[in-house]
């Protein structure tokens, strides 16, 4: 304790005594203030505004009614890689501190656990079985229970051990069914919605192969997306991932090959199994679409990923908000409701290549989706929820002025040279010392390119994910229900309570 202290105090001298270092002339490259300048509204600047905000937020609290009414809709979104560090940041990459994203604003908010039955820090596959079936599981599996090791075919075969989704249970209930995403639509978090495999990489059959396993027996993803229970039933699919669906001798519309070597045009499969199917490829198409005369509707808009929004062809690819809008408009023509799963997939991928400007920039893309669900949908009867399946290892840090840019510098060290206020605990931005052995200096790098590989402490291909727990966000029917910390699969369970769906307690038994 006393040690602890000791330390604390002369590290507190030593970070009081840094700024004087970079008087010293040594190192040109430094900005002239490296914690940035104060760029704040005035109003800030006195007690009463503080006081005002904190009031309104009291009665905005206090006026609260619960809503115990049915969800006849659930959207569900998934931030994949949305650390809290991550949202955080991206409000300053937004515009401020104080600005809140589209789920900032929502009334209810839990924690979520995210570790998986074999792993302390779990990947996307194991997460989506979590927070779409209920069921915590292995690395690497989805839609099966932990009885499946990960790859073992003979195990994801057997319909016991199969975990089914809130989408197969919101079919069951007659509800219109849709999934969205910017990753390939057989990706681990969308396939959650409707897939049973013991191995998220087998998007293909060829994939299945490259595993040494027989893809008539072990059955690919995208397979199952057009013939499985839950699959074959989705009002809408939108992503990428064309190549996923078709053969290795089909060129796409974008002169794309296909990945399949089953020769199996499975984007003609899909549309021959009903007439009243249709199939899109771009925007214009997209946005030209007669939403209240679409029963099911398959969009795939890259032949793989799509593209990051900042890289993004803006003509030929829609954003995420713009395809929620579409999904939402088409599965609210039904009847019964509808379970809407929406996912910003590449926050993570960008994670991965330590490319933090990327990252923030898909979380915005990803509020605007939720803005737009928002605007679109009625609290009364939409239970919203936005979470993350698991963390990464971005930090927030250093002194930085308020409104300094987020992707710039928090401060110096003791060796005089600046840090950034992002950093990753490990991944590809890893910067080597100087030969002399001093770090190195970042304000050298090129920082500012789109691009730029965040440093690291530890040198891996891939920034790996991160343990700590993440947000839920709830707004709309029960959603009071989301609060303290829950376990990841809790989420499925609560959602199902709220819409009556599923074969657990709901709100439908609660009122009988
Ligand atoms: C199928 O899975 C169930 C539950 O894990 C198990 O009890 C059963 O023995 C399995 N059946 C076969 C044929 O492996
Ligand atoms: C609805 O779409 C179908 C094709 O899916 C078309 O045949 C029909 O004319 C459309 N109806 C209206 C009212 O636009
Ligand atoms: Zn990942």
């Amino acid at each position: 304790m006393y040690t602890n202290l000791i330390l604390l105090v002369s590290f507190v001298a030593q970070i009081w005594a840094a700024p004087n270092k970079q008087n010293d002339g040594m190192h040109p490259h430094l900005p002239v203030n490296p914690i940035g300048s104060l760029k704040v509204d005035p109003a800030e600047d006195t007690s009463a505004y503080w006081n005002e905000n904190a009031q309104k937020t009291v009665q905005e609290i206090i006026s609260r009614q619960l809503n115990e009414n049915v969800a006849k809709n659930v959207i569900l979104f998934l931030g994949d890689g949305m650390s809290i560090p991550t949202i955080a940041a991206a409000r300053v990459y937004n515009g401020g501190e104080e600005i809140q994203l589209a789920f900032d604003k929502f009334p209810y908010m839990a924690l979520s656990m995210t570790y998986s039955v074999d792993k302390q820090v779990p990947d996307s596959a194991t997460t989506a079985t979590a927070y779409l079936g209920g069921v915590k599981a292995n690395y690497g599996t989805i839609g099966v229970g932990p009885e499946v090791p990960r790859e073992d075919c003979l195990g994801m075969l057997n319909v016991s051990n199969h975990v089914l989704s809130i989408g197969y249970y919101s079919q069951l209930q007659n509800k219109r069914t849709g999934l969205v995403t910017t990753a390939r639509v057989t990706h681990a978090s969308p396939a959650g919605v409707y897939a049973h495999t013991a191995e998220r990489d087998w998007e293909a059959d060829s994939d299945v192969l490259d595993s040494f396993k027989d893809p008539t027996v072990c059955t690919d993803i995208a397979t199952q997306l057009v013939y499985g229970e839950t699959g074959k039933n989705l009002n809408v699919i939108f992503g990428g991932g064309r190549n996923r669906l078709l053969p290795e001798e089909i060129e796409d519309e974008e002169g794309h090959d296909g990945k399949r070597v089953d020769g199996v045009n499975l984007i003609e499969k899909w549309l021959e199994q009903a007439d009243d199917r249709q199939y899109i490829w771009n925007r214009d198409q997209l946005l030209a679409l007669d939403t209240s005369n679409v029963s099911s509707i398959l969009g795939l808009f890259a032949h793989a990923h799509m593209d990051y929004n900042l890289d993004r062809d803006t003509t030929m690819d829609p954003s995420l908000a713009e395809m929620t809008k579409a999904a939402i408009e088409i599965l609210s023509t039904g009847d019964n409701g509808y379970f809407l799963f929406v996912e910003g997939a590449r926050i993570d991928m960008a994670h991965h290549d330590a490319e933090a400007r990327v990252a923030l920039d898909e979380t915005i893309e990803f509020s605007k989706a939720v803005q737009a669900a928002v605007d679109l949908t009625d609290e009364a009867d939409t239970l919203i929820i936005v979470t993350a399946d698991h963390a990464h290892t971005l930090s927030y840090s250093g002194y930085a002025s308020r409104g300094n840019d987020i992707l710039e510098f928090g401060g110096n060290g003791i060796d005089g040279r600046v840090y950034t206020t992002i950093n990753y605990a490990n991944g590809p931005g890893y910067k080597m010392s100087d030969a002399d052995g001093s770090r190195h200096d970042i304000s050298e790098d090129d920082y500012g390119d789109d691009h730029y590989a965040f440093p690291s402490v530890a040198p891996l291909d891939s920034e790996t994910h991160g343990g700590d727990d993440v947000a839920v966000y709830a707004r709309g029917p029960w959603a009071h229900l989301f609060t303290g910390n829950l376990e990841q699969n809790v989420i499925p369970h609560l959602m199902s309570y709220a819409s009556c769906v599923g074969t657990g307690y709901t709100a439908c038994d609660a009122a009988n």
